[in-house]
């Protein structure tokens, strides 16, 4: 758990309901330095997402942290929301209180360029959305990986899909841009976690324990009606904290298994684009007889989470019980 120095960390999100409760402890924990969140379309259209990110952050507090749109659509994909899953607004539709303010007038790629450069110690980016900002980037200001200590994303899985029976929702939305950013990042020797499906659904919090919070306004309200909506939404007694869980794991990588593992993004395949490739063979016998070779990608893949421990670390930290 890091208790000294806070991290510097800038998220990419697609708010959406685990991307607030994501910001909630971004914004709230004071082991993280929040630098910085930029919004790309995902769960709903780019403008709801400023929209619910602003009013994440100013329910916390935290209007000082610059807020900016990047891309609406992604790279080569049509666009396709999930406001069947995270309601109408992306949020729940829980008619919170929106905040004012505008979001910063540069390009999301614009201001990840500018923090990461004039960043003086480097920074851990945490991608919870479509990585067409980050892909963009990378490939236009590759000198801005110089300020990225690592890559912390929510995305893919070894086992398992949600967007199709193969691919991960955010990959699924724009493979070319996973695809670029797992080589870029490869290219510019930035290292990568991945925090994908295997591990997402394992912290949970219960509709019992955030009861007594349905009506507070502040962040302890907010977080309790994003639980209760999303037990409401699946008819389930708990509910994952989704992507907050990649923000546990940069405050607490000891409640997570990884293991290095090459991967590679399916940008073909009738049934399978989208889709992270995983490599669990064990290299001594394969590799000879495998025409593509090892994936240049190797990341510290996700396979274990202690879900309590990052559950507990989520609620009590936007509580306020911390
Ligand atoms: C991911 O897709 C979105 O629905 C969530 O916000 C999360 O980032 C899970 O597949
Ligand atoms: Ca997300």
């Amino acid at each position: 758990m890091n208790t000294g120095t806070p991290t510097p960390v800038i998220l990419d999100v697609d708010t959406g309901v685990d991307d607030a409760c994501a910001l909630l402890l971004a914004a709230l924990h004071p082991g993280i330095d929040l630098r910085g969140v930029t919004c790309v379309g995902g769960n709903a259209p780019l403008r709801e997402v400023v929209a619910n990110t602003l009013t994440v952050l100013d329910t916390c507090g935290r209007e000082d942290v610059p807020v900016a749109a990047g891309a609406a659509v992604p790279l080569l994909e049509p666009y396709a929301d999930a406001r069947h899953v995270h309601g109408h607004d992306g949020m729940g539709d829980l008619d919170w209180h929106k905040s004012a303010r505008r979001p910063d007038q540069r390009h999301a790629v614009e201001l990840l360029r500018d923090l990461l450069v004039e960043a003086a110690e480097p920074v851990t980016l945490v991608p919870l959305a479509p990585l067409t900002n980050i892909a963009l980037l990378l490939r236009t200001y590759p000198e801005a990986a110089r300020g990225l200590a690592r890559v912390v994303f929510m995305g893919g899985g070894a086992q398992a899909g949600n967007a199709t029976a193969s691919a991960e929702f955010n990959v699924f939305h724009d493979p070319e841009a996973a695809a670029v950013v797992l080589d870029a990042c490869a290219e510019l020797e930035v290292p990568v976690t991945m925090y994908g499906l295997d591990v997402f659904y394992g912290p949970r919090v219960s509709r019992a324990q955030v009861r007594d919070h349905l009506v507070d306004p502040g962040p302890a309200g907010l977080a309790a009606r994003l639980i209760d909506f999303q037990c409401e939404r699946f008819g389930s007694p708990d509910a994952t904290i989704g992507d907050a869980g990649a923000v546990c794991a940069v405050l607490d990588p000891d409640g997570l298994s990884t293991t290095r593992l090459p991967v590679r993004v399916e940008l073909a395949g009738t049934w399978s684009r989208g889709r992270t490739v995983v490599d669990l063979r064990d290299w001594d016998g394969d590799l000879a007889h495998d025409p593509h070779g090892q994936a240049p990608a190797v990341l510290d893949v996700a396979l274990g989470v202690d879900g309590e421990r990052y559950a507990d670390l989520w609620w009590r930290t936007v509580s306020g019980s911390a």
